[in-house]
């Protein structure tokens, strides 16, 4: 076949090409072509071989360019084959992005965090193993004191426990006052600081306890702090929390050993407003946290010296339920999505 013929059928062939497959077909075929041709022109004189050549490679490269313009042709027509094939459906439902919910105490945490906060104190954290002297001694529990004993706490295995000192003895800390002499240790008054956490106590459960609960810890320490700044305190801070200007708080005399005078603190019932009803068993007051005025012995313990300071602590949990109506601290630990959705 000669050089021009070759070019027309492949022009032709080029023409009728509609997809890559095709333009593969015509590529394969020239390059045959070109096979037949150059073995046929070994007879041929140099001059005329050259020429041959030369012809061969415009031809090449024309047949490279068709062929690129044409592809490019053809996936834009298959794009567009494609776009007017899909039906899109604008009202069709979209995908179902579900929400997840805050747990009930990281809501009431963050609350709280908030609002301790917003009267000035710093948040501050503590370890969850602790070592007794923190948890107990330094606070002022006697060595004998029935809260150390084995129903209350979670002691950690040590082998050689008996000759540690007591600040080696390691225990899961049963309240979050353990931070209270860690704090202290390490910081001058004014102290003002407020502790979220967890504690852990070995107790039997039921509908109001759990091994296992949240916490938050105040402390507030100074010249000439007062019975009267530590009620203002916790006053203020029921109110925000419940949103209620009404709630009214009294202390009863009670015993911690790192406070003294030590207080038992009644808030009134926010859901009957003192009319009286099961939550507060028709008395209009609930228990809902311990405080006092923190025992020169702990200071001693920490190294600070004329000052004075009150400290509280409540549940978190404790505070959750009643803000929530929950009847039962489990809940909170179930798991059960029927409970965790309404948060
Ligand atoms: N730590 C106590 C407990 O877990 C609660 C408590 C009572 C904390 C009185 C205080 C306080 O700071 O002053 O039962």
């Amino acid at each position: 076949m000669n050089i021009e013929n070759l070019k027309k059928q492949i022009i032709e062939k080029l023409s009728k090409a509609t997809s890559l497959k095709d333009l593969e077909i015509i590529g394969k075929e020239y390059l045959e072509e070109k096979r037949n041709i150059s073995s046929s022109m070994k007879e041929l004189g140099a001059k005329e071989k050259k020429e041959l050549g030369v012809r061969l490679n415009e031809l090449a490269k024309f047949l490279e360019e068709e062929i690129t313009q044409k592809t490019k042709k053809i996936k834009l027509l298959e794009i567009k084959e494609k776009e007017e094939n899909e039906f899109l459906d604008i009202t069709l439902k979209g995908d179902n992005v579900k929400r997840g919910h805050i747990h009930p105490l990281s809501l009431a945490k963050k609350e709280l965090e908030d609002i301790f906060t917003f009267l000035g104190f710093s948040i501050e954290e503590g370890p969850e193993v602790e070592d007794e002297w923190h948890n107990f001694d330094a606070l002022n529990f006697p060595l004998n004191h029935p809260a150390r004993e084995m129903q209350d706490t979670f002691f950690i295995k040590q082998n050689n426990r008996k000759e540690l000192s007591q600040k080696e003895k390691l225990v899961l800390r049963t309240h979050t006052s353990n931070v209270q002499t860690r704090y202290m240790e390490n910081h001058k008054p004014p102290i003002k600081i407020a502790v979220p956490g967890r504690v852990f106590r070995s107790e039997a459960t039921d509908a109001r306890h759990e091994v296992c609960f949240y916490q938050i810890e105040g402390l507030y320490v100074d010249k000439d702090v007062s019975v009267a700044n530590l009620k203002a305190v916790l006053l203020r801070f029921l109110q925000e929390y419940f949103k209620d200007e009404n709630v009214k708080i009294r202390l009863r005399p009670s015993f911690f050993p790192f406070v003294e005078p030590g207080f038992e603190v009644d808030m009134s019932c926010t859901v009957c407003n003192q009319k009286g009803c099961p939550v507060c068993s028709y008395e209009g007051w609930i228990e809902i946290l311990g405080a006092g005025m923190v025992h020169q012995n702990v200071f001693k313990n920490c190294g600070l010296k004329d000052v004075t300071g009150f400290a509280f602590g409540v549940s978190v949990d404790r505070l959750a339920m009643m803000k929530y109506k929950i009847d039962n601290i489990r809940w909170f630990h179930s798991g059960d999505l029927r409970f965790l959705k309404q948060f």
